[in-house]
């Protein structure tokens, strides 16, 4: 967290010390009983107002953001680029500024430049939350994952996880190799030479087949593969891509009995997963997703009532 003019923004997790990760994973156990719970919301925000501002499209983050601040009790203003001023061409800065002149209390940023929830955070003096930006982060997938790890495999140190895929596009990959390093993880990448980026980090093993990382990983967390990047010249063809690459049944039984699958969203079924594979037992694609509220919930919860919040 960045700590600025009184105020916290989560820009991306490498702000966060290891005391404070593991303090908003047990703030979402904690809200995950709350969740479960036949009336889903606690007053902890109540008066708070909390804006979604996105630049690009968004499902499961938005809506779970979304969930997470009425949960909490906040007042929630959704934006969409497409159907505001930035039409018009309204700056990011305005934008910024108009939200925190009707009294905003928090902004939650996606944008498909990297970097711009750090200007954001620069010119406001309320919270921002980094909900993806261009190649660069995503905080809260990053911890909601390692959430979902730290629940179904319980200690996470010298336990391995291997980023299958398009590593070198991915902010999911970029934060989510961060903050597993930072948990004492084993972090392993299983990509074609042309996904690897130039960014990652000294110590983090490379295969260039899958079928050589299954039977250690206790975590394989696959890549959104974006056809596109066929015609960008990244991959000879997507048939060569899913014969080296694709989480198939066949795989799965290379792997751990235990192991766990995992998947960010939107995923390319046929492409990165089989349908099959995706909905195994092992596959906690959709617990990723329940979880995901929760840890936006300690997000929302730290950054408006944490330490100098209230
Ligand atoms: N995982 C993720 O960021 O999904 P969305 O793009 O649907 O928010």
């Amino acid at each position: 967290m960045q700590g600025k003019r009184e105020k916290r923004d989560l820009l991306d997790v490498d702000q966060l010390e290891l005391g404070e990760v593991e303090s908003l994973l047990e703030s979402a156990e904690a809200f995950e009983e709350v969740l479960r719970r036949p009336i889903k919301k606690v007053p902890a925000l109540r008066g708070k107002t909390v804006v979604n501002l996105f630049y690009e499209p968004s499902t499961r983050t938005r809506f779970s953001f979304e969930l997470a601040a009425k949960s909490l009790s906040a007042d929630v203003l959704n934006f969409s680029a497409s159907a505001s001023s930035v039409e018009k061409g309204e700056s990011l800065k305005d934008t910024g500024f108009t939200v925190q002149a009707m009294g905003a209390d928090a902004v939650v940023i996606r944008h498909p430049v990297a970097g711009a929830p750090y200007l954001l955070a620069e010119w406001l003096d309320i919270p921002v939350i980094n909900a993806g930006d261009g190649m660069h982060a995503h905080p809260t997938q990053a911890l909601l994952d390692v959430y979902v790890m730290r629940k179904r495999l319980g200690k996470l140190e010298g336990r391995r996880v291997t980023f299958v895929g398009d590593i070198l596009h991915s902010r999911v990959a970029r934060s989510g190799i961060k903050v597993c390093t930072m948990l004492g993880m084993k972090v392993a990448v299983a990509a074609p030479p042309t996904f690897l980026p130039a960014w990652l980090p000294h110590g983090v093993e490379v295969f260039q087949r899958l079928d050589d990382a299954l039977e250690d990983s206790h975590v394989i967390y696959l890549l959104r593969i974006q056809r596109e990047r066929q015609q960008q010249g990244y991959l000879p063809s997507l048939e060569e891509y899913v014969s080296s690459f694709q989480m198939n049944e066949e795989r799965l039984r290379k792997a751990r009995p235990d192991v766990l699958v995992m998947h960010p969203g939107p995923m390319n079924r046929g492409v990165e997963i089989t349908p099959g594979v995706a909905e195994s037992p092992q596959s906690v694609v959709d617990y990723q997703v329940t979880c995901g509220v929760a840890v936006r919930m300690a997000v929302l919860f730290l950054l408006l009532r944490g330490a100098g919040g209230a």
